[in-house]
């Protein structure tokens, strides 16, 4: 590709509103531009970094057996009525209405295609098992917008299906795509985790997260150096250390004025681990109370599996109203208007300060379950340092990025839009399932988070716009550009993906733009073509210098790419 007729609208200054590393440098280096909120267009440089990344992805699908296939954005809603998810799913889902008034709405998903398509074409055993495979735009009406193509509200995902007669069957599927993901991340070259997770809305029996370890992530996973341990904090359970405490029956003391965690415990001159957060949520039986240390984090979604369904915080009207106290003084005993009170698996030892339930008191010494009764449950985020569930070494926490997701779905979407087969006796059974997503735009990001320096990014070769970035210093003098020409002739016709910078641009501003763009070779044709007949391969992620004589440019490349192209 020649710059001169190219769009590659690279800027000096990073775009105000960026906060992420991968979407400042992608929007400065050209790859992307905002049209709305979470709203992107790819430029022809952001193009060819998703389609060499959709590429890797289709080898790995198809070398499982995956059959490429394209399913609608656009869908009734009758078969999401079928699924339960019309009702299940809330914002997050665009809906609209056809000229006739019906009820549409744009994928977020496809389960709901792929089991209304088991219905019509599966038959028989014989039909099994299937791996179905997309790459197609999602629609989802995200809260929350960020970080560039991070989370966008309009995204590619690669979503593959398996059907399979029965468990044993899903469970071969899911390990080989399992595998091929590996393929997929490591071809990539975005480094990963693989967690346990939580299939939340999906439902099913079991599921995997594949998390690339960045800043700019919005998930945290807990990791066992020990034993391999590794799940998202969602689901992690740490082992705290239950702290001694110094009383043996409850007493009631004034707190004047203290209302939070930190003023009570300050107050009290008590560790705040030895206190208890008494929150109130909104569940579906109205307020219940969630109870968990003083020194720990509620995570919402632990307390949704706990439940069985969604819970809100509580707002402060809400807890005077059903209460009857202020929302600093609430505590588990004798606590009226609530249906539930449930209780962190941490709590099941010792005793802890806790609300009064009366304005300007605490009480210290209270053990749960003795004086008072609750439910216990895992409800509180693993903190680093806690024990590993597994083998009780110390667990260390670390920020990610999801870029992929695989789920056991079982049998509940098949049994609602009635996808079944004939086993080999002539019963009709319900296909098993499996779903698996990719964020080809979140491994671009990744990469980018993970590989990237002062001056721009530093693309790994198999996702790189270009794999060799050809600059003529000095586009105006007859032997340079000829010589440039040539070797980005050469290049391409030996199957390199090259760009030539034929911009008649100062030398700063093309290496600038070169390092900025990040691709793994720099081939700079300049001064030292004119005096000695050499010419200079620069690797961008070492910054190693070349210096080769200019006929021997291609065996050079050669010969660096098949280094390159294996890290
Ligand atoms: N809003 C989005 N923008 C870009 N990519 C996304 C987005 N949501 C999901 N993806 C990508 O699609 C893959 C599969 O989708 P899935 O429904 O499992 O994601 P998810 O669990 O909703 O992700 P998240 O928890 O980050 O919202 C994800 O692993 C991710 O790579
Ligand atoms: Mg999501
Ligand atoms: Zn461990």
């Amino acid at each position: 590709m020649r710059w001169n007729r190219s769009l590659i609208p690279t800027l000096r200054d990073d775009p105000a509103d960026a906060e992420a590393v991968s979407h400042r440098l992608m929007v400065r280096a050209g790859l992307i531009r905002q049209l709305a909120a979470g709203i992107y267009v790819y430029l022809p440089l952001g193009h060819r970094v998703l389609d060499k990344v959709n590429a890797v992805i289709r080898e790995e699908m198809n070398a499982i057996g995956g059959q490429e296939i394209t399913m609608p954005v656009l869908q009734p809603a009758e078969i999401w009525q079928q699924s339960g998810r019309w009702d299940v799913i809330g914002a997050e889902m665009f809906r609209l209405k056809d000229r006739y008034g019906r009820d549409m709405c744009l994928g977020m998903t496809h389960e709901e295609v792929i089991a209304w398509l088991a219905s019509k074409e599966i038959r028989s055993y014989r039909d099994l098992p299937q791996i179905w495979y997309q790459i197609q735009t999602k629609e989802r009406d995200e809260a929350r917008p960020r970080s560039g193509v991070l989370r966008t509200r309009e995204f590619l995902m690669k979503d593959s299906y398996t059907l399979d007669p029965d468990a044993a069957a899903l469970d071969r599927s899911y390990r080989a795509h399992q595998e091929a993901y590996c393929r997929i991340f490591e071809r990539c070259g975005v480094r990963y985790i693989v967690v346990d997770s939580d299939p939340g809305m999906m439902g099913g029996s079991g599921s995997h997260e594949f998390m690339a370890p960045s800043a700019a992530g919005e998930d945290d996973v807990a990791l066992c150096a020990a034993c391999g341990y590794a799940a998202n904090v969602e689901l992690a359970r740490g082992v705290p250390v239950t702290p001694s405490a110094p009383w043996s029956a409850p007493a009631e003391v004034a707190t004047p004025d203290a209302r939070t965690i930190a003023e009570v415990a300050a107050q009290l001159k008590v560790d705040p681990a030895l206190t208890i957060k008494s929150l109130v949520f909104m569940g579906p039986a109205g307020p219940l109370l969630a109870l968990v240390r003083g020194d720990h984090g509620l995570h919402e979604r632990k307390l949704a599996r706990a439940l069985g369904a969604e819970a809100r915080p509580a707002q402060p009207e809400e807890v005077r109203r059903h209460l009857g106290v202020a929302p600093g003084s609430i505590g588990p005993v004798k606590v009226s208007g609530v249906s539930r009170v449930l209780a962190d698996e941490s709590l099941r030892e010792g005793r802890y300060v806790v609300g009064a339930n009366r304005e300007g008191y605490h009480l210290t010494g209270v053990a749960p379950e003795k004086d008072f009764a609750c439910e216990f449950a895992d409800l509180q985020v693993a903190l680093p340092g806690e024990g590993c569930p597994r083998c009780g070494k110390p667990l260390t926490v670390e920020r990610v990025i999801e870029i992929g997701n695989i789920f056991k779905l079982g049998t509940t979407y098949s049994e609602a839009l009635n996808a079944v087969y004939l086993d080999e006796s002539g019963q009709q059974r319900p296909i098993v399932m499996g779903s698996y997503g990719i964020g080809p735009a979140r491994i671009t990001a990744a990469a980018i988070e993970q590989r990237h320096d002062a001056d721009g990014i530093v693309w790994p070769w198999a996702i790189a716009p270009f794999q060799v970035h050809v600059v003529p210093v000095a586009v105006k003098d007859a032997t340079q550009s000829a010589a440039a020409e040539a070797i980005y002739a050469a290049l391409g016709a030996a199957g390199f993906d090259v760009l030539i910078d034929d911009r008649d641009e100062r030398a700063g501003v093309k290496f600038k733009d070169a390092d900025l763009l990040g691709c793994p070779l720099r081939v700079t044709v300049g001064q030292g073509l004119v005096k000695e007949g050499i010419v200079e391969i620069r690797e961008r992620a070492t910054r190693r210098d070349h210096k080769v004589p200019r006929d021997q440019v291609l065996d050079a490349v050669k010969d660096i790419a098949a280094r390159l192209a294996t890290t």
